[in-house]
């Protein structure tokens, strides 16, 4: 996180419920709210899973990348990302320095249960979407703790529940980072 920057950023698989949370989040606080999926959807007038078929994943991917560069400016926001952000190695750093990443985890159950709940993720839209979000979790568990700042457990708690989870975890970090900066 920049000294300036007073962000939140939303890291974490699909159906950890970076989206929900991230509206509880902005009324919660008034800060400003950028979703990066919803802003690859409105540049390319398409859903995420027609992009993926009309354009390919890697294409996508660069609009992420694209996408995190842009949103350099925001210092009060909540900024929620997809669940592959972490996928490209450049992205990491540019997570970091866009304000505190907070992890939202969940048992891969749970995660799996919500993330086809609708139907319209196109990294499940395979043969074995059990095995596929399986394999996809296990490459990412080491890239999300690697670049988390705050973790939290969402498995049992409502969106509110986490948004206060959250609030309360990142007072506690600025603080903390306060402090070390005047030492
Ligand atoms: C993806 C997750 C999706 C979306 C795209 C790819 C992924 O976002 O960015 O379908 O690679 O895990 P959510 O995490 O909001 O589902």
């Amino acid at each position: 996180m920049t000294r300036r920057s007073q962000s939140i950023v939303l890291i974490g698989m699909m159906g950890a419920g970076k989206s929900a949370v991230g509206l509880c989040l902005k009324s919660r606080t008034g800060f400003a709210q950028f979703d990066t999926d919803e802003i690859i959807r409105s540049k390319f007038r398409m859903s995420i899973s027609d992009i993926f078929l009309a354009h390919g994943e890697e294409e996508f991917r660069e609009a992420e990348t694209e996408v995190l560069r842009k949103l350099s400016f925001a210092r009060r926001a909540i900024i929620v990302t997809g669940g592959g952000i972490v996928s490209r190695k450049k992205n990491l750093d540019l997570l970091k320095q866009l304000g505190a990443v907070v992890w939202l985890e969940a048992d891969e159950a749970t995660l799996f249960k919500r993330a086809v709940q609708t139907g319209d993720r196109p990294l499940l839209q395979c043969k074995n979407p059990r095995e596929a979000f399986s394999n996809t979790l296990r490459a990412r568990l080491s890239l999300y703790a690697k670049i988390a700042d705050i973790r939290v457990d969402t498995s049992a708690l409502t969106d509110e529940e986490v948004a206060v989870a959250i609030l309360s975890k990142f007072k506690k970090y600025r603080g903390k980072q306060a402090i070390e900066r005047e030492q």
